[in-house]
């Protein structure tokens, strides 16, 4: 099984748009220490030709084209992409589906809660139901990935619940704390190609190391997780905006209940930080943060990275 880290940035990407921040003046300038990074999305293969795109992001387009693998192969219209599997319904995990019009056949795989949102925004049916079929992913189950012909392309997803937060967009405000989010809003996967070993875990958004997802991740031998926030407040401090993590459905990396301290001792192997925010440290080669993240055995994803499982 290979996995190709397509973009390593949270919603923004690296630098964002319009972010005038120390970091992101650094990526504008060239910095080695400081390289651009787009917006959060893998591509996994069980046979090195048949692709599931992990998250559909706004950067897709030029993902697609910085990554050969997924070039067109034959004839004048082609794709190795079977499938797209999405986690939430964020704007940097949905927005490239806009990309994927063209009449192309794949497969289009959520939780029930994320396919009614993208059923309830009509922009989405430049996805015509002639080519894309939707399925809704069950928690819990254990699903073999099929594209839009319905082959097998030998991978199997399970998806599971993980404390988190429906897509901002689609925040209830009267709702309480919780916003109206519901379970199957946010997703954590596990992948693998039966036959090719135990797999791995994709968790790009999630809230809270809780006591289920730390006795789920225990022993794994790859787990790619969600890097937004160093410090819960960073972009309060930076003068970025006005929220914490918290308040985001990200739990943060560092503190007592940031995820570094919450996977030491649960034996995963190998630990990669994806959907990482502009605001943070960690993706500054020379930063503090980025030395304590690695001195804990971590990795920070960067676009372009490969994985052979
Ligand atoms: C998130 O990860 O919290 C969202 O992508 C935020 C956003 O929609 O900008
Ligand atoms: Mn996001």
């Amino acid at each position: 099984m290979k996995v190709l880290v397509l973009g390593a940035a949270a919603g923004g990407g690296f630098p964002q748009w319009n972010c005038n921040s120390a970091l992101c003046r650094r990526v504008r300038a060239g910095d080695p220490a400081a390289k651009p990074r787009s917006q959060s999305s893998i591509a996994v293969s069980a046979d090195g030709r048949g692709w599931v795109v992990f998250n559909a992001s706004p950067d897709l387009r030029q993902q697609f084209n910085d990554n050969p693998p997924l070039h067109p192969k034959e004839g004048l219209r082609h794709t190795p992409l079977g499938a797209v599997v999405l986690t939430n319904a964020d704007v940097d995990h949905v927005a490239g589906l806009l990309t994927l019009r063209e009449r192309q056949a794949f497969a289009l795989y959520a939780s029930g809660r994320v396919q009614d949102a993208l059923a309830a925004n009509p922009i989405f049916n430049v996805l015509h139901p002639d080519f894309v079929a939707r399925r809704a992913l069950e928690l819990d189950e254990a699903t073999p990935i099929r594209n839009g012909g319905d082959d097998d392309l030998g991978l199997t997803v399970t998806p599971f619940a993980v404390p988190g937060k429906v897509a901002l967009y689609l925040e209830d405000q009267a709702a309480g704390p919780d916003f109206g989010t519901r379970e199957g809003d946010t997703i954590g996967l596990r992948i693998e190609a039966p036959g090719q070993g135990s797999g791995f875990y994709y968790i790009p958004g999630c809230a809270a190391v809780d006591g289920p997802l730390a006795q789920r991740l225990q022993g794994a031998p790859l787990v790619f997780f969600d890097g937004t926030l160093y410090r819960d407040d960073e972009m309060i401090e930076a003068g970025l905006g006005s929220k914490t993590g918290a308040r985001m459905g990200h739990v943060s990396i560092s503190g007592p209940e940031g995820s570094l301290a919450a996977f030491e001792g649960l034996g995963v192997r190998r630990r990669i930080y994806i959907h990482i925010n502009n605001s943070n440290p960690v993706l500054l080669e020379d930063s503090e943060a980025r030395r304590a993240v690695e001195a804990a055995g971590w990795e920070v994803a960067y676009d372009g990275q490969e994985i052979e499982l």
